[in-house]
């Protein structure tokens, strides 16, 4: 393994600049494991350890065989192929890598709170005070912190205060980077980055160190798309970016509702807007509802934030938006149980997709979840093929909801890895992510399968209406 020395290497007066060589990101998840991998092949001689608790997460990052990575996305296999051994290591030895490391990425989970004050909104920052303890504890040499997590503004703040007061008396600079991939398409997302954020301190110490994590994302990134501002900009900006995103899927949405109490086709309706240059064409595709692990648990931190400064109409603005996507996944499953005359107890409903968007095996949040979670309140039979997702991930998923007993979940909800036989027997399809594989079936064998009518709800209006009404399927798209 080449060691790549890990000093606290401050430069010449001259040039005053931190050349990096050693980076440590905790947390090997969906944002830690692709953005290192990226980091670590565009910078070839910076010394990048990804670290987590979690061994079999580690193991798996560590396979020979590359379909095993914890994670899928597109294109994050060869990347991890190219650096990996060379110069990006995974690893438990969590100590040693805060140890050897200039600079600490901290990406760990940071889940909506289920407990105490700020319970279903605020973030539950324990994981990041969790790291900051450990650092503290174990940092002998200087370090530049940087936020990766997506963060209530000012926690930067909060972990200051515990590295200055738990320290060994090492100094520590804090910047935010907040990261904006997305699932599905995060390697292109980070190779070609609409712009990198970077916040802090606005004091000499703190411009260096701003500069130094702009000279690693400098080998791949223009200069003129890497942004500086203050920490709290930096932090607010996430939330902002991802409250404006969801937004915009919500709006969609309302708009799906009223289409379908009219002649209006919400699809050419959103051409229509999205051609004016000032609206743009992007996420303007109704569904049934977004999901993911940003979208819902942002949008709670900026609405908790708001109220907690008094900001009530800010507030409720903005939680009008969650508020819309709950609307939008009961309506959905509602109009499932109607449709099948009323009643779906015992019936066979098979899901396409359980994923909370194509190419990504990660569930969170997943419209799927709670359209299933509806329909077996009405005891539907429910079967779920997903090419990326296991039947433990759906399994911990329902149950994780609470709704109901394990073995009365196992009992509803059953998963198929063949999506001919999920289909088979059914009385409705539901497509609740956009697959592209689900529009190369051969839906003339599926219809000739299924109980008739054969009903089929497109979530994701991914599924071509009219070729499966000329089979004799009833489809239903959302805002058609
Ligand atoms: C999002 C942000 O896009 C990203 O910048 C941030 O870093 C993390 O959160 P992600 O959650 O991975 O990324 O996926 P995204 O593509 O934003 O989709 C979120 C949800 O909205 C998905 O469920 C998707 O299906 C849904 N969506 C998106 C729609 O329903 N319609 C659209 O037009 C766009
Ligand atoms: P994200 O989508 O933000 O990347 P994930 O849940 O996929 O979230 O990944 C976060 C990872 O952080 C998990 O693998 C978890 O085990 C890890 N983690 C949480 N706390 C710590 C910690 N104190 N030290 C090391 N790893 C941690």
């Amino acid at each position: 393994m080449a060691q790549v020395e890990a000093t606290n290497n401050q430069q010449p007066a001259t040039n005053n600049q931190q050349k990096i060589k050693s980076i440590c990101c905790i947390g090997a998840g969906y944002v830690g494991g692709p953005t290192m991998a990226v980091m670590a092949q565009r910078n070839p001689d910076i010394k990048v350890t990804v670290v987590d608790l979690n061994k079999q997460r580690i193991a798996d990052w560590n396979d020979a065989d590359l379909s095993k990575l914890p994670i899928f996305e597109p294109g994050l296999d060869q990347v991890v192929e190219e650096a990996r051994g060379r110069n990006l290591f995974f690893s438990t030895e969590v100590d040693q890598a805060i140890q050897e490391a200039e600079m600490i990425f901290i990406s760990v989970n940071t889940p909506t709170k289920t407990y105490g004050k700020g319970k279903g909104m605020a973030a539950d920052l324990k994981y990041i005070e969790l790291c900051a303890r450990q650092i503290a504890e174990v940092a002998t040499t200087d370090k530049i912190i940087v936020e990766k997590s997506t963060l209530p503004v000012k926690t930067a703040q909060a972990i200051k205060s515990i590295l200055d007061h738990t320290g060994n008396g090492v100094k520590f600079q804090i910047l935010s980077n907040p990261e904006f991939l997305a699932e599905g398409t995060a390697m292109t997302d980070l190779a070609n980055p609409d712009r990198v954020l970077i916040g802090g301190e606005q004091t000499l110490e703190g411009k260096k160190a701003i500069q130094a994590l702009v000279d690693v994302y400098a080998t791949w990134v223009a200069k003129s798309q890497i942004l500086t501002t203050n920490i709290w900009s930096s932090e607010l900006s996430k939330l902002v970016a991802n409250a404006f995103l969801a937004q915009r899927v919500s709006s969609i949405n309302a708009i799906s509702e009223l289409c379908e109490a009219t002649e209006a086709n919400v699809e050419e309706v959103a051409k229509a807007i999205g051609m004016d240059s000032r609206i743009g064409p992007k996420f303007l595709k109704a569904s049934v509802g977004f999901g993911g692990s940003c979208f819902q648990k942002d949008i709670l931190n900026l609405v908790y934030i708001a109220k907690s400064l008094g900001l009530n109409q800010v507030a409720d603005y903005w939680e009008q938006v969650i508020l819309m996507n709950n609307h939008q996944r009961n309506r959905f499953a509602n109009n499932i149980v109607s449709t099948l005359y009323n009643t779906v107890s015992g019936k066979k409903i098979a899901f396409l997709g359980w994923a909370f968007k194509k190419d990504t095996n990660d569930t969170r949040e997943s419209a799927a979840i709670y359209v299933a979670d509806r329909l077996m309140d009405e005891r539907a039979q429910i079967t779920v093929y997903d090419p990326k997702v296991t039947a433990t991930q759906m399994q911990g998923d329902i149950n994780y909801l609470n709704t109901r007993s394990e073995s009365e979940n196992k009992q509803y909800l059953e998963t198929e890895t063949d999506p001919y036989k999920a289909l088979e027997g059914a009385h409705a399809i539901a497509v609740l992510t956009e697959w592209d594989e689900f529009k190369t079936y051969n839906w003339q064998t599926i219809y000739n399968n299924m109980s008739k009518p054969a009903f089929v709800f497109d979530g994701r209006n991914v599924l071509d209406k009219v070729e499966l009404e000329k089979i004799g399927f009833i489809v239903q798209s959302i805002g058609k």
